[in-house]
C-alpha cells in the first residue's frame, strides 16, 4: 500500500537522507515493480533500512515474519542478525516466494533464512521455541489472529512490528468500513490498551506499530 501519510517531496528527502540501500536489494525491488502484481507490497528502501536497525538494536537472534512476499523485509532483517542468528518467515504465494528464494541464494545474509510456504496461522501453530522480535506483513483482517498466536512465542522484552498500521490514512476516514481498514483500526485500538505491552504507532512509510511485551 503507498503511503499517503507524508508528501511525496519529504518521503523522497528521507529517502535521500538514509543509508544508500545495497544493490542487491535495489535488484529486487526492481524485478518485484517489473514483475510481481502488487509490487508497492515490497517495504522499500528507509522502512527495510528501519528494520534492519531495529534487528540490530533488539539484539534479536531469532526472527519471525508473517508476509515475505518477494523477500525484501527478510533480507533487511537478516541483514540485522549475527552471523547465527536465524529468521523464519511465512507465505503462501508459490510464485513470489520463487523470487525470494532467488535472491535470498545470491545474499551473504540468505541462509540465516527459512521459507514456510504454507498459511501463516499453521506454521504459527507448529513452530516450536521463543523468538525475539516479530514482523506481521500479511493478510490484514488476520492481524488480530497473528498477534495472540505470536504474542506467547516472544520472549519477554522482545518486539512485535506490525506495518500497514495506518492504511493509506483510512485508519481515520470513518466512511472506510472495509473489512482491511476495520481489522487493522480494532488491531490498533487493542494494542493502545493491551496492559501486557507498551506501544508507540509511528507514521513511517504507511506505519508502523512497534510493540514490545513487557
Ligand atoms: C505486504 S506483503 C509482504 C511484504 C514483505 N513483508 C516486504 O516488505 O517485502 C504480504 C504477503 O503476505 C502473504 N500472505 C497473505 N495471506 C497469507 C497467509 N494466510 N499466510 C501467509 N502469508 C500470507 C501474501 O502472499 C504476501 O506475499
Amino acid at each position: 500500500m503507498p503511503s499517503d501519510i507524508i508528501s511525496p517531496e519529504i518521503s523522497d528527502y528521507c529517502d535521500q537522507h538514509t543509508h544508500a540501500e545495497p544493490a542487491l536489494l535495489r535488484e529486487l525491488s526492481e524485478e518485484t515493480f517489473a514483475k510481481a502484481s502488487q509490487p508497492q507490497m515490497l517495504c522499500g528502501h528507509v522502512e527495510g533500512r528501519f528494520l534492519k536497525l531495529l534487528v540490530q538494536l533488539s539484539g534479536a537472534r531469532r526472527v519471525l515474519e508473517i508476509g515475505m512476499f518477494t523477500g525484501y523485509s527478510a533480507l533487511c532483517m537478516a541483514e540485522g542478525l549475527p552471523d547465527d542468528g536465524k529468521l523464519i518467515t511465512c507465505d503462501i504465494d508459490e510464485e513470489t516466494s520463487k523470487i525470494a528464494r532467488r535472491f535470498f541464494a545470491r545474499s551473504l545474509h540468505g541462509s540465516k533464512i527459512t521459507i514456510k510456504l504454507q498459511d501463516a496461522l499453521k506454521t504459527l501453530r507448529e513452530l516450536e521455541g521463543e523468538f525475539d522480535f516479530v514482523f506481521i506483513d500479511a493478510d490484514k483482517e488476520n492481524y488480530g489472529k497473528y498477534y495472540e498466536a505470536c504474542f506467547p512465542k516472544l520472549r519477554r522484552g522482545g518486539l512485535i512490528v506490525f506495518d500497514n498500521s495506518l492504511w493509506g490514512g483510512k485508519v481515520i476516514d470513518p466512511a472506510a468500513g472495509d473489512p482491511d481498514t476495520r481489522a487493522i483500526v480494532k488491531i490498533n485500538e487493542l494494542l493502545a490498551r493491551d496492559e501486557r505491552v507498551e506501544n508507540v504507532l509511528l507514521t513511517v512509510r504507511d506505519g508502523m506499530n512497534l510493540v514490545r511485551k513487557m
